[in-house]
């Protein structure tokens, strides 16, 4: 069985005055079964995981770097999120494939160097809408999946989320039927490479303009095990309903 996640990914925004929205939301929540994860830009980390203490609430980091350590100007390394207070950091976010030129084989370092400091690693993967019109979506997908996780992958390291890059802050999302579809997808690749019990672990969350409206109709579609989740995360009342739609 494995248990609902919701995470919020501030992305570039919010300072300390948005803390009390993590606040209110640690304050909250804590629902049985699922679980709360807000990445907060790198700058707010420590003062975030001061604000969940002892809450339900959990906080990770938006990217790290592929090194342990070393001259990386303005870049963060996984364990210095690990020593701020994360337990997960996502990688290979769209912005940060397009913004960054990040490769898959990149996103598969981070993630290892992730995994191997004892943070959850969220691998992000998603098709673009040209892609998706000229019906490559699954092929992009398993694509960035074979490159992007790495060989060491375990139910409680991995998290795959789903997020068409045509989605992401634009107020579209995929019919039911297609976020099904690519989450089967997902699903069988992994049993294929990880055999059945990893396969069946790892958690698959959607992200892609989810709002308190669509979350549970989403969340009702096999293998979506949460959501991923942007601007309806910076806001505690915009976000609690979604937690409580899983
Ligand atoms: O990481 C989150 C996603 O990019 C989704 O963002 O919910 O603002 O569309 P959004």
């Amino acid at each position: 069985m494995r248990q609902k996640l919701a995470a919020g990914n501030w992305k570039m925004n919010g300072t300390s005055a948005t803390l009390p929205e993590l606040k209110a939301l640690a304050d909250t929540y804590g629902t049985a079964g699922v679980d709360v994860l807000i990445c907060p830009p790198a700058a707010l980390l420590h003062r975030a995981a001061e604000v969940i203490d002892g809450s339900a609430v959990a906080v990770g980091g938006q990217d790290c770097h592929a090194d342990g350590a070393g001259a990386h100007t303005g870049d963060t390394s996984a364990e210095m999120l690990k020593d701020a207070g994360a337990s997960s950091v996502i990688v290979g976010h769209s912005e940060r494939r397009t913004d960054h030129n990040e490769s898959d084989a990149a996103v598969c370092a981070k993630a290892e160097t992730a995994m191997a400091t004892g943070l959850t690693a969220i691998v992000c993967l998603g098709e673009s809408l040209q892609q998706r019109d000229a019906g490559e979506t699954l092929e992009v997908i398993g694509s960035q999946l074979a490159g992007s996780v790495p060989e060491q992958s375990t139910g409680d390291s991995l998290v795959i989320a789903y997020e068409p890059i045509w989605a992401i802050g634009t107020g579209k999302v995929p019919t039911l039927e297609q976020i099904g579809e690519v989450h089967g997808f997902l699903r069988a690749q992994l049993v294929a490479r990880f055999g059945n019990e990893v396969g069946a672990a790892v958690r698959l969350l959607y992200g892609g303009s989810v709002k308190p409206s669509n979350a549970t109709e989403i969340f009702a579609v096999e293998d979506v095990d949460g959501a991923l989740v942007g601007g309806a995360s910076l806001k505690a009342t915009d976000f609690a309903p979604i937690i409580a739609a899983l």
